[in-house]
């Protein structure tokens, strides 16, 4: 944050020598005339145009037409909509002939981009401008927008205005306004900068409070290498501890000249802020934020939600995650990456897979290609590949793609990712079909994956070299959707008997068989989280001998923070044999107990029918606790509750419930209560018996909490050891 006043103060001294910039400039020195209204659509017929066909109606619009998504943006009391009886008319209007007197003609523009739409200006019956709507896909928006043509080298001369409807299927219309020749621009302008990309990371600050948002682009050579939106600090906005400098890895195009294209700015855009440095995020980071998650995983900076291409190598557990480097909300997806020798020591390596043409990089799933099925490894002595297969969506890019599966490969342990250059390798099949999900298969020698394809349904497809896929077959009515994961576990630790989990978004799970080509459901769907904040979990690859899975602790608040999310302890999965048959069991991994710091000795102080136990030697990270409890069969009373921190978990032996923060999961009692508490600064882990029950939940920490360490209610005796847990960020990144 330093760097940053530094930075801004130097900012409003220095002025955008954009191209588009200096135009303004000159423009505002001529004395400014009236605009020449061409039509504003706002009569009850359309004047001395020329109608033809039957798109545009018998009279201009005065809005939304019957069938049509709300139109907005459009001035006065009426436009240009062609949507008459729906998208399937076609039409044209032509106006009369003007004069050409002004540098720029502004209009309002909507509706469709698809071929066969077009707004032209004409000269000689030649098209001399021409502009369409933004949509192309599903979805989208009826608002329209202000749109600028620079005609100032054909002032003089004589035009027509056309619009023009030969489109018939969705966004088969066109949407106009308020066309007017002016001195002025009307529509935001594009501001540019090039610059020598002289180091690897390209910084330039970020707001989070309502700022209005851009799309930048960044080209080299010509070429959009990245594309985003965000909320862009102008130099004249004061920064807030929650703006960040976004740092965007250049490191491809290390000494070659790019341009930083920020498009359609009303306001004058300030370059200056904007370095290069060798380090990610210029080395800042601090970790110890005032809601910064001691020992769970948030990203350093920005927005994160489900962890992908999960995948241990060579000593080194790799964690990618839905990234959004511009800002503290969702948007943008990229694959961040940090990897951890313990699953707990992270070290953020720099986003890993940015969004290109076919789109942003939503979710999917990593592994190691030991055999080379890929044929991408070239070097027999080198790292084996370490294959990823993601989404990308490719409707929440301009392009409009739909959505499809791609392929990413490393040849150096994970350091840098390549796409796969013939993406996409498993083509859209079906609505936002999306978060893939790889494992090699022994028997078979194949490759399959699992995929979510819409509503409620999933399926799996073969592969032998992950490049092209075959549908194996479909997992239907999981009830939820999203995230799949696929597994085979043991039962109760015995090898010889195990059977296979199909895993859905929001912990949905069935059990069932695989032979290779079919799934066989065994169980209806079941369930084991019933975290308030607990989504999109994924499994390791590659974790010989166990299971481990994180999961997003979806929808904690971290308010004023420059990062937004966490994810949970890393836990493993196992299969037990429960009086409700077989089931599985989410549990922290052993190595969480490592960061076990200090046992804290608790005093019990005894108050009617409760009991309140404190520290007795004044530990001072008492936010940061791990706590196992036993409690006997017989010592049950029928309802109680234990706080930690304050944190009440309430137990009904009748009711086999728990509960907490109005989460009710069932928990078993017929072997007595094992518990074990996991609390960080903004979040609380809760596993009963042995994690056949688990809610996992975040909470805005209080200022003070003077709460003690555990409070009981019903309770005469508890067993319980405390300790208090190290953060993981002691060593600075
Ligand atoms: C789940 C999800 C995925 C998608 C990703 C996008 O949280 O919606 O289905 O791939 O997030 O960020």
């Amino acid at each position: 944050m330093k760097l940053w006043s530094t930075i801004c103060a130097a900012t409003l001294l220095l002025a955008s020598a954009s191209a588009a910039t200096l135009e303004a400039e000159d423009a505002a020195k001529a004395p400014r005339r009236d605009d020449v209204v061409v039509m504003n659509f706002d009569e009850d017929d359309y004047g001395d145009w020329t109608i033809e066909g039957e798109a545009f109606g018998a009279a201009p619009a005065k809005g939304t037409l019957p069938g049509q998504m709300t139109v907005s943006g459009f001035a006065g009391s009426g436009l240009a909509n062609t949507f008459y009886q729906g998208d399937k008319t076609q039409g044209k209007a032509t106006s009369p002939e003007f004069v050409i007197e002004r540098s720029y003609v502004n209009f309002l523009i909507g509706g469709g981009g698809v071929p066969g739409l077009s707004f032209d200006l004409l000269i000689d019956g030649e098209v001399a401008r021409t502009a369409t709507g933004p949509n192309l896909n599903p979805g989208g928006s009826e608002a329209l927008d202000w749109a600028t043509w620079d005609v100032s080298e054909l002032q003089g001369k004589k035009c027509v205005f056309r619009i023009v409807d030969e489109a018939t299927g969705g966004w088969g219309h066109i949407n106009v306004d308020q066309i007017a020749f002016s001195d002025k621009r009307r529509a935001g302008m594009q501001h540019e900068r090039e610059m020598v990309v002289e180091k690897p990371y390209l910084l330039f600050p970020v707001k989070q409070d309502d700022t209005r948002s851009y799309w930048i682009k960044i080209e080299v050579d010509g070429v959009v290498v990245r594309e985003f939106t965000t909320r862009l600090a102008l130099a004249t906005q004061p920064l807030s501890p929650a703006d960040y400098n976004a740092c965007v890895d250049m490191s491809p195009w290390l000494g070659k000249t790019c341009k930083f294209v920020v498009e359609k700015a009303d306001e004058d855009i300030d370059f200056a802020p904007i370095t290069f440095s060798d380090e990610l995020y210029g080395g800042a980071a601090s970790y110890d934020e005032k809601y910064r998650p001691q020992f769970h995983f948030s990203p350093r900076f920005g927005w994160t939600n489900d962890p992908n291409g999960l995948v241990y190598y060579n000593g080194e557990y790799h964690l990618f995650f839905q990234h959004n480097p511009f800002g503290v909300i969702w948007g943008n997806m990229t694959w961040g990456h940090a990897t951890s020798p313990d699953l707990l020591h992270w070290t953020e390596r720099g986003d890993a897979i940015y969004p290109d043409e076919l789109g942003t990089i939503f979710s999917g799933s990593g592994a190691v290609d030991v055999n080379n099925t890929t044929g991408f490894q070239t070097d027999p002595n080198g790292p084996a590949p370490l294959v990823f297969m993601y989404t990308y969506n490719g409707p929440s890019m301009r392009y409009g793609n739909p959505a499809s599966q791609a392929l990413a490969y490393s040849l150096d342990s994970g350091k840098t990712l390549t796409k796969y250059e013939g993406n996409p390798t498993l083509p859209h099949i079906v609505g936002g079909n999306r978060d893939p999900k790889i494992f090699w298969y022994e028997p078979t020698q194949r490759w399959i994956v699992a995929l979510y394809l819409d509503g409620e349904d999933y399926a799996l497809f073969e592969s032998k070299d992950l490049k092209s896929w075959t549908e194996l077959c479909r997992i239907e009515k999981l009830g939820c959707s999203e995230c799949p994961d696929i597994f085979e576990l043991p039962i109760d630790g015995d090898d010889n008997n195990r059977l296979w989990v199909f895993w859905g978004g929001d912990g949905k799970y069935l059990l069932g068989k695989f032979d290779g080509k079919t799934f066989t459901r065994v169980t209806e769907p079941l369930n084991t989280k019933w975290g308030g904040n607990d989504y999109a979990a994924q499994s390791y690859s590659d974790t010989p001998g166990r299971r481990v899975q994180f999961s997003w602790m979806s929808g904690g608040e971290y308010p004023g923070m420059p990062f937004n999310q966490q994810f949970t302890v890393p836990r493993e999965l196992s299969l037990a044999t429960t009086p409700d048959g077989v089931r599985l069991r989410i549990y922290p991994v052993e190595e969480v107990a490592t960061l076990r710091d200090e046992e804290v000795e608790l005093e019990r102080e005894p108050k009617d029918g409760a009991a309140i136990y404190r520290a007795t030697k004044g530990e001072t990270n008492l936010d940061l606790l791990d706590v196992e409890l036993e409690i006997g069969q017989g010592d049950l009373p029928k309802q109680f509750s234990i706080s930690l921190r304050g944190k009440k978990i309430k137990f009904d032996v009748a009711a086999q419930t728990m509960t907490y923060d109005g989460i009710v999961a069932p928990c078993a009692f017929g072997n007595g209560l094992s518990l074990r508490l996991i609390l960080d600064r903004t979040s609380i882990e809760i596993f009963a018996n042995g994690g056949l029950s688990q809610i996992s939940a975040c909470f805005v920490p209080e200022d003070e909490n003077a709460a003690p360490v555990l409070e009981t209610r019903g309770l005469t005796e508890l067993d319980a050891k405390v300790w208090t847990m190290k953060s993981v960020w002691n060593v600075k990144n």
